[in-house]
């Protein structure tokens, strides 16, 4: 088995609507930490989106392999079931379900059984002590009132109790301070090891400094354009896109 998660020459446009991505190559080997970086609207999302089973976007060409297998004929709960996790861009609220309950019920699904208690809480209660956190933020209903670094650390909480394969954390980095970046880092971090990958989208090289990257992507109108290590990010922080963008034109 082909233990990776391979974007290959994925070309997809919105449901009726117009084309965002142009044919993405990427290979995320399990064990590894790669990030993709690039200007805004490059189609960064849009890509977490479509590899987690966004039904607003259809991929007129290409593939999604999870460790060899298509899952374009999956739908986003099968996805999830099979280890794929997204961490939004932008979490959504859900008034009404308390974060525990929403969590507990995914892990239900993924399982596909239901959920020992004892080791649901212990899972619980790992990530929260990672985390820095208090007990508070499972009672409340998700993402309902919770400021913009509480929903991101949320993401990250409900990663490490469901255990992805592969992750992908779109912008998990924004809008933290720099003691949850690093709270944020640390949860990250103790997810890594050889049956976990990770897809980090970022503006920012400072993420990286706390999750070392095995590799950088630089992601400009719907294409990966140029890959490196994580000195390709130390080169975007000071030089910006214009060099990258001549790439993508060129080549
Ligand atoms: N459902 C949609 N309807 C209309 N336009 C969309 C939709 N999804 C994506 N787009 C457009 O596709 C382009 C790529 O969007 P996307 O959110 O993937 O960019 P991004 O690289 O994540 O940018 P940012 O860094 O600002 O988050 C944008 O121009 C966006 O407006
Ligand atoms: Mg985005």
């Amino acid at each position: 088995m082909v233990n990776q998660l391979e974007i290959r020459n994925l070309h997809a446009k919105i449901v009726d609507g117009e084309t965002i991505l142009n044919g993405v190559n990427l290979i995320l080997p399990k064990g590894q930490v790669h990030a993709i970086m690039g200007p805004n609207g490059a189609g960064k999302s849009t890509l977490g989106k479509i590899i987690a089973g966004d039904p607003s976007y259809e991929i007129t060409k290409g593939d999604i392999l999870m460790d060899g297998e298509s899952i374009l004929e999956m739908e986003a709960d099968e996805r999830a079931r099979n280890g794929l996790f997204l961490a939004f861009q932008y979490p959504v609220e859900v008034p009404g379900v308390s974060n525990a309950n929403f969590l507990r019920l995914a892990l239900q699904a993924k399982k596909g059984g239901e959920v020992n208690m004892m080791e649901f809480y212990g899972k619980l209660q790992k990530a929260l002590q990672t985390l820095e956190w208090d007990e508070s933020i499972l009672t409340r209903y998700l993402n309902d009132g919770f400021s913009g670094g509480e929903k991101k650390r949320n993401e990250i909480m409900h990663m490490m109790v469901l255990e992805p394969t592969y992750a992908i954390m779109d912008e998990t980095d924004s809008g933290l301070d720099i003691d949850a970046l690093k709270v944020v880092a640390k949860g990250v971090n103790a997810m890594r090891g050889p049956n976990f990958g990770a897809l980090l989208i970022t503006h920012y090289q400072r993420l990286l400094n706390y999750i070392i990257p095995d590799a950088v992507h630089v992601m400009i109108d719907g294409r990966i354009v140029t890959s490196g290590g994580p000195e390709l990010a130390l080169k975007l922080e000071e030089q910006g896109y214009d060099w990258v963008k001549e790439l993508a034109v060129t080549g």
